[in-house]
């Protein structure tokens, strides 16, 4: 008798920030970064996607894979898509083969239905959050004995900073150093709950679409920088060990820092792209003036910023200094012509910029 079930798996993966950046691939086919990187990642609660996947025999085979991201069709034909469906359909495949009696879903059209809590409008980078979705909705349909660490191997091809979102807490993503990518995978340095207090707080400067993509900018940087070489060569790799210190040792003064230098570095290597890459604009700096104006009127540093490929500012600190850092960016900010007050999506507390917010 022919199946005409509908196998279906729901997923939530949680957005990522990185405090140590990734930025520049050795191997843009297998998407291996030129260094590791480490990041936080965000509450469930607040910032995620939340994918389902289906397939069955009864979706017509002419329709092909698809996905509805937000609400409208989303290009699946894409190489990095195409990647993950690939993997993910291979070991499905080999199930299939070493248990006849398991249902072939390996060969049939997957529908994929993909939604952000957060609006789009924050301006946030989704790609991390919606290739972690993405791989294990798909992962779990075909009931794929596959651990996070390895669903990670699959995620970073499609949006490197992805593979870190298949955790919680306090993520690496070690470059490796196998050619086939096999030991370029994400594992957690630390759970959420081992550093509680911690905070983010998302500042919107702008919610417009960066103009220069994270793929196309780190190539170019990668292509023309001098600076990056001494990144990825001695920046990056003593980022992350006192990264990886400060964390076991909850020490916010130091993880704070690095998270302001390695910002500061990775913005320096696009400055020295050519032609320069800018991603941060006047309010992202007027930003940074208001950590170090918080910071100096603590006396120790109390937050600390980090900015993705856009000018958006994520700044880190702990509960107990709440009020010292967001109280300060009512005040210090308030004044800034643009900014005002505002919770997206029930993020709070969040500061953002009147463009459609
Ligand atoms: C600045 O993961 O978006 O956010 O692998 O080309 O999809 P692709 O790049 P992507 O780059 C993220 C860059 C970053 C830093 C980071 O998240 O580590």
């Amino acid at each position: 008798m022919a199946d005409t079930k509908v196998y279906r798996a729901s997923t939530t993966a949680p957005v990522n920030i990185a405090v140590v950046k990734y930025w520049g691939k050795r191997d843009t086919k297998l998407n291996l970064p030129t260094n590791s990187s480490l990041s936080v990642t965000l509450s469930q609660s607040d910032l995620r996607t939340l994918t389902t996947a289906s397939c069955s025999a009864l979706f017509p085979a002419s329709e092909g894979d698809s996905l509805l991201l937000n609400g409208a069709p989303s290009d699946v034909s894409g190489a990095r898509t195409q990647a993950c469906f690939r993997e993910l359909r291979a070991r499905r495949a080999s199930l299939e083969a070493a248990d006849p009696s398991l249902p072939k879903l390996s060969t049939l059209p997957l529908r994929l239905v993909s939604e952000n809590n957060f609006p789009t409008a924050a301006g946030l980078a989704s790609s991390a959050a919606g290739f972690a979705a993405f791989v294990r909705a798909i992962a779990d349909l075909y009931e794929l004995p596959a651990s996070p660490s390895e669903l990670s191997l699959i995620a970073r091809q499609g949006s490197g900073s992805a593979c870190r979102s298949l955790f919680g807490g306090y993520v690496a993503w070690r470059m490796g150093a196998q050619e086939n990518g096999g030991d370029s995978t994400a594992d957690q340095v630390a759970e959420a709950s081992h550093w509680p207090e911690m905070r983010a707080l998302i500042l919107v400067a702008s919610a417009a679409k960066k103009g220069v993509s994270s793929t196309s900018g780190m190539q170019q940087t990668v292509a023309t920088s001098g600076l990056f070489k001494e990144r990825i060569a001695t920046v990056v790799p003593a980022n992350m060990a006192a990264m990886e210190k400060a964390i076991a040792e909850r020490d916010f003064e130091v993880f704070g820092e690095v998270t302001m230098r390695d910002s500061n570095s990775f913005h320096a290597t696009c400055a020295d792209t050519y032609p320069p890459i800018f991603y941060m604009n006047d309010v992202s700096r007027a930003a940074i003036r208001a950590v170090e104006a918080i910071n100096a009127a603590a006396g120790r540093t109390v937050a600390a910023y980090t900015f993705d490929a856009g000018p958006n500012a994520v700044v880190y600190y702990l509960e107990k200094d709440t009020e010292a850092v967001v109280g300060s960016f009512y005040h210090v900010l308030g004044g800034v012509d643009g900014w005002k007050t505002a919770a997206i999506g029930g993020l709070k507390p969040l500061l953002a910029l009147d463009e459609g917010v």
